[in-house]
């Protein structure tokens, strides 16, 4: 399911694009966070974004497309899954759908061995670049264990703008049922960082991710999801470790019962 997002460039690439960049991630995920990233800019939240987990670009360049100058995308994979090819493809994916080669850097390598500064090595070669804007946007979508989300989340935390958004993606993963208990413990020991939101899946394939956000940026963001995604709000919503958690989905409803 596709949205609108408010940002032209990224519309067209969800409606005429997307689909055919070989990746996991859900366009309707793609279209609330594509939504956020723009309401970032209108409130004067600057800064770089960053996926771990790249492939071969269908999110990162739906992250891309909402760039404000000055701002640049990282991307990090070990790039060799299925193949050696996986990289190339990433760089034809953004110069296909009008991510410009100076907008975005790629690291190839294992998340395991980084850190922070290693994230920041390609801002630092620039001289256009600002190394020290923090990321107001950052997707974990990598190694789907324990030990690799939690040092995922320990490269990322230092980096994050004080109103920045975290995503995990692959959440409630029938696949991957421990994943949650790492969230569920690492915010247990981030008391300032809460579960903004859910964004269920639309597939097996396209599975749910969750928004992680400081408690103090939750009023930036929760009441405009709510407002703008109305229709796709699910009216229970969820409890995430004492937080409200805002619950979106493709076609909310609840069970009949008579
Ligand atoms: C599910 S795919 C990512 C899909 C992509 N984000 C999308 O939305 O289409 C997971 C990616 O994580 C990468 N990955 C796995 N372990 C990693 C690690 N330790 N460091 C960096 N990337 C890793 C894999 O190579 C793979 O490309």
């Amino acid at each position: 399911m596709i949205l609108p997002t408010g940002n032209p460039a990224l519309d067209a690439y969800l409606r005429n694009g997307y689909a055919a960049v070989r990746g996991m991630s859900s366009a309707f995920a793609a279209s609330i966070c594509g939504h956020m990233i723009r309401r970032q800019g209108e409130h004067g939240i600057r800064g770089h974004l960053a996926e771990i987990g790249t492939f071969e670009g269908r999110f990162f360049i739906a992250l891309g497309l909402g760039l404000a100058p000055g701002e640049h995308a990282i991307g990090v994979d070990v790039f060799t899954w299925p193949s050696e090819r996986v990289l190339d493809n990433l760089h034809a994916n953004c110069a296909r759908h009008g991510l410009a080669r100076d907008r975005y850097s790629a690291i190839k390598g294992s998340t395991a061995t980084m850190t922070t500064d290693d994230l920041r090595a390609p801002l630092r070669a620039r001289a256009d670049l600002d190394p020290d804007l923090p990321i107001r946007f950052f997707h974990i979508d990598g190694e789907h264990d324990d030990t690799h989300l939690n040092k995922d989340l320990a490269l990322a935390l230092p980096l994050m703008h004080e109103h920045g958004l975290i995503v995990l993606d692959d959440m409630l993963h029938p696949a991957y049922p421990g994943l949650v208990e790492t969230v569920h413990t690492w915010l247990r020991a981030h008391p300032d960082w809460v579960c903004l939101a859910i964004l269920d899946r639309e597939d097996i394939v396209a599975a749910a991710k969750y928004v992680l956000c400081r408690r103090a940026s939750v009023h930036i963001y929760e009441k405009d999801l709510l407002e703008t995604f109305a229709a796709n709000v699910f009216p229970m919503g969820s409890d995430v470790e004492g937080h409200f958690t805002a619950v979106l989905t493709p076609h909310p409803r609840l069970a009949e019962v008579d």
